[in-house]
Order: structure tokens, then C-alpha cells, then sequence
């Protein structure tokens, strides 16, 4: 049994700043998948550790720039994802791909730009770098390689990649959470609370939950998939031709730290989760939900696939609703405290999550 971190981790804002500073602001964070910027002009936009990003394809080379306009600090882009030219809707310029405003209305009268001063007013640039299908940012100019950051699970989501990815999401969202973004990682952390919090979604799918495994600051579990339930997949997968990966048998659930969790059902189904901080009491919860690459030249019958979609996405928001529903009520109970909360033998993820926050943003274990 050990102890949790002190209560006003959860929603002090001076603490939340450094949190962003040292956690989200150094490592390396993941943004989406290949597929999702694989096109000429495809972009996502993203806020890391308060920071607005935007992450673009210039014939196919990608990129990941401020989202701040040079001219007078407008938000360039505004919705989470899309495809067009990088350009300000504020008064129009419009950047290339090395962030430099190389379309500027009316440079000549109104500012006199040489190319040289074009340049000097060019976005920031961040680090981006793909493992398989996925990216990740990093801020900070310096710091782990993402090899190094993600030590063995390099190797995972290069594996995941090749099963997962080629095909759209059967379900994509982003949700507010009225909770630290450390409470939405938690709640995924562990499985204590499958018997009451989904008692009618989840738990009657599972048979066992079995000890996690630590790879650095990341971690993962598998949860047995009762009989009736691999079967009811075998057959989802054959009658949709899946390329299922058979690495995984059972729900096999990963935490990439600081926020990025993945579960996979029966090798067939992945869903990528992260819970990006807004505030130290509001988060988001963006999700997408994909099932297996459809394996080649296997058609595929369009009405089964939807129905055994709809019946995953369902099922899924729900689990979903749930827990939001219970994290929210942690944090309302976070602000009334009188002591650490206490962390079960079965809650061991949590602290070799606590740990890793601690070892880098040791403000946060600093305290009584
Ligand atoms: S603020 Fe962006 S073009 Fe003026
Ligand atoms: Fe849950």
C-alpha cells in the first residue's frame, strides 16, 4: 500500500504551470497518426503543455509550427483538424514550410519585407518525429530522442503500425473533462473499479486482470477476455477480414508517459486515448477507435462491418461516459481532502506514474 500525491496536485494552478514546464513542455507528446496528415495541406492542431501547435503537411513533408501568427499573434488555425494552405484568417498571410509568411497582402505598401526579413518573422519549429504511423512533439530543443524515450515500446507501436492505421477510425472525439488531466490517466490505470464503474459495460467482458508490467515511465497490463467474447471477435475479425495482430490475445492495455493510453481487444481493436491539460481542473479526453487494416484484395461486406462498428462505438462511449462520470466526482472530493489518497496493491501503475511525474517535476512530491 502507498500513498498518492498531495491533493492540491490536482488543482493548483501554480503547480499545474510547472507541471506543463516540466513534463509537457520537455517530452516528447503524441499528436496523431500518420494517416491523419498524409495529404498535401492536411493539418491537426494541438495545444502541448499550453502551447498552440499546428501540425502540417507541405507536399509531403511534415511539420509542426507554432500556431501563432506573426503579424498580430492571431490563432492560425482553428479547428482540431483539416486540409489548406497555412494561412492567418485574420488579415491573410500565409506560411510555407519553414514557417516563413512568404504570402503577405500588400507587403510592398504596407511593410516593405525583403525575403531576408520574411525570414526573420517565421514561425516556430518543433521537433516531430514518427515511430511506425505515429507522431509525437517536443517542444524543448533538447532533451531523450524518441527512441529513447520510448525504450522497448518502440518496438510496439512499429508493430501496431503494421496492423493498425490504414483505415479510417470507426469512432474519433474529443470530450471536456472536468478533471486534472492526471485523474483522466489514472482512471485508466487501473482496473479496480471496472466491477463498480462499469459494472454493466465492461466488467461482464473480462475474467481476470493480471499484474502490470514497468518499461520506464511507461507501463502496461492485460485484462483476459472471457471465452464468449474472444469467440464473438474471431468471428468479427474473419467476417471483416481484419489483419488483426496475434501478439495480443486479451484487452492489452499500454500507458505512454505523460498521456497516451492504448488498448487493444483481441489484437483487433486499438483505441488511442490521450488526456491533454487545459486548465489544473479541465482536460480533454481525445479519442479514436480503429479496427485492424482490412487485409488485401478481401472484400468486405459493407452491412456487417457497420453493425459490428456501431455496436463497438456504442459500448465504447459508454465505458467512456462512465468514466468521466466517476473521475469527475474524484476531483470534486479532491478539494476537501484531509490526506494523500491511498493506492492499493492492484493500483501499482498509478504510482510508477506518480513516480515518473515526481522524478520530473519534482515540485510535485515536494510538499507535505
Ligand atoms: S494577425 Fe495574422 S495576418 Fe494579421
Ligand atoms: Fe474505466
Amino acid at each position: 500500500m502507498t500513498a498518492g500525491l498531495p491533493p492540491d496536485c490536482y488543482f493548483d494552478e501554480s503547480l499545474h504551470a510547472r507541471e506543463m514546464e516540466d513534463i509537457f513542455r520537455k517530452q516528447w507528446i503524441f499528436v496523431g497518426l500518420k494517416r491523419q496528415v498524409s495529404g498535401h495541406q492536411d493539418y491537426l492542431a494541438r495545444t502541448i503543455g499550453g502551447v498552440p501547435i499546428v501540425i502540417q503537411n507541405f507536399h509531403g513533408e511534415l511539420r509542426a509550427l507554432h500556431n501563432v501568427c506573426s503579424h498580430r499573434h492571431s490563432r492560425i488555425r482553428t479547428a482540431d483538424s483539416g486540409c489548406g494552405p497555412l494561412q492567418c484568417p485574420y488579415h491573410g498571410w500565409t506560411y510555407d514550410a519553414r514557417g516563413v509568411p512568404v504570402g503577405i497582402p500588400g507587403n510592398r505598401e504596407h511593410f516593405g519585407f525583403s525575403e531576408e526579413q520574411k525570414v526573420e518573422r517565421a514561425l516556430r519549429r518543433f521537433e516531430l518525429e514518427p515511430c511506425g504511423e505515429f507522431l509525437f512533439v517536443r517542444l524543448s530543443p533538447d532533451g531523450n530522442s524518441l527512441s529513447e524515450h520510448l525504450g522497448s515500446y518502440a518496438e510496439l507501436l512499429s508493430h501496431l503500425s503494421e496492423h493498425f492505421g490504414q483505415t479510417a477510425p470507426i469512432d474519433e472525439q474529443s470530450i471536456p473533462w472536468e478533471t486534472n488531466w492526471k485523474i483522466g490517466v489514472e482512471s485508466v490505470l487501473e482496473a479496480y473499479h471496472v466491477a463498480t464503474v462499469h459494472h454493466d459495460s465492461f466488467q461482464p467482458l473480462l475474467a481476470a486482470t493480471l499484474h502490470h508490467e514497468r518499461q520506464g515511465d511507461h507501463t502496461s497490463t492485460i485484462s483476459l477476455l472471457r471465452d464468449e467474447v474472444c469467440q464473438w471477435w474471431d468471428k468479427a475479425a474473419r467476417r471483416l477480414k481484419l489483419h488483426r495482430s496475434p501478439r495480443f490475445e486479451n484487452y492489452d492495455h499500454f500507458s505512454i508517459f505523460p498521456n497516451l493510453a492504448i488498448g487493444l481487444t483481441r489484437g483487433s481493436l486499438m483505441s488511442l486515448q490521450t488526456y491533454e491539460p487545459v486548465t489544473a481542473t479541465r482536460s480533454v479526453l481525445r479519442y479514436q477507435m480503429l479496427l485492424a487494416n482490412v487485409l488485401p484484395d478481401m472484400p468486405v461486406d459493407g452491412a456487417v462491418a457497420r453493425s459490428v462498428a456501431d455496436s463497438i462505438v456504442d459500448s465504447n462511449r459508454t465505458i467512456l461516459s462512465e468514466d468521466r462520470v466517476a473521475s469527475e466526482l474524484a476531483q470534486q472530493g479532491l478539494r476537501h481532502a484531509c490526506r494523500r489518497a491511498t493506492l492499493g496493491i492492484n493500483e501499482g501503475r498509478i504510482r510508477v506514474f506518480h513516480e515518473a511525474l515526481i522524478r520530473h517535476s519534482p515540485d510535485l512530491g515536494n510538499r507535505a
